[in-house]
């Protein structure tokens, strides 16, 4: 079975990310044929890059990243659940990703952006994309984009509007798709 995670990529105590992320997760349960894990960046709390070594060469010396890179390296695939800051993707992400190197290469990654304005953090995912590719992971063709977030998060968590399940379900199809297929050499 494919080990999805999927990361809730915001920090904020009060992240709309965070209800959005467990309405991922548990479409993602729904859809079948993925043992999914929810991880919640703002637990991670990783410092700024403080390893001493490039992550390209895989050694590291602080308990944080090796909890970090254990817990990435476990996944054969991500849905990353993406906030939207000043038209680009957040630096708290970006710096979790740099932590890292060879923990994401080769892995299938759906990207689920959200802001609260119309574009749906579409723009962000568009942003890290390359970032993505650098790193040999490989993106799905799909992408989902919630706007107007603010206004789907009640007291019972994310309310979702007609018609994302649908689409959640069809850009996991394409991460279980890109799972099964053999990596290249
Ligand atoms: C620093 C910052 C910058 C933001 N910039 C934008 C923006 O450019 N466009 C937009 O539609 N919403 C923007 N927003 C609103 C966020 O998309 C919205 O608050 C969303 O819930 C943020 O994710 P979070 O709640 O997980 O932090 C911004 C919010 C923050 C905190």
């Amino acid at each position: 079975m494919t080990r999805l995670h999927v990361i809730s990529a915001a920090t904020r105590p009060t992240s709309s990310g965070r209800p959005l992320a467990a309405w991922v997760g548990e479409r993602a349960r729904a859809h079948g044929g993925f043992e999914v894990t929810s991880v919640d960046l703002a637990e991670i709390a990783l410092p700024f890059l403080d390893e001493p070594e490039y992550a390209s060469s895989g050694v590291y010396t602080n308990p944080h990243t090796l909890e970090w890179s254990a817990l990435v390296d476990s996944a054969d695939a991500f849905v990353f659940v993406l906030p939207m800051y000043n038209g680009g993707f957040t630096a708290p992400f970006k710096n979790a990703i740099d932590f890292l190197y060879k923990e994401w290469g080769g892995k299938p990654v759906a990207l689920f952006s959200y802001s609260a304005g119309p574009t749906g953090g579409a723009p962000a995912a568009e942003m890290l994309l390359p970032v993505l590719t650098r790193l040999g992971m490989l993106p799905t063709e799909r992408r989902v984009a919630v706007p107007g977030i603010n206004a789907l998060i009640g007291p019972d968590g994310f309310q979702a509007p007609e018609g994302l399940a649908e689409e959640l379900a069809g850009m996991l199809d394409e991460v279980a798709a890109l799972a099964s297929e053999p990596v290249s050499a």
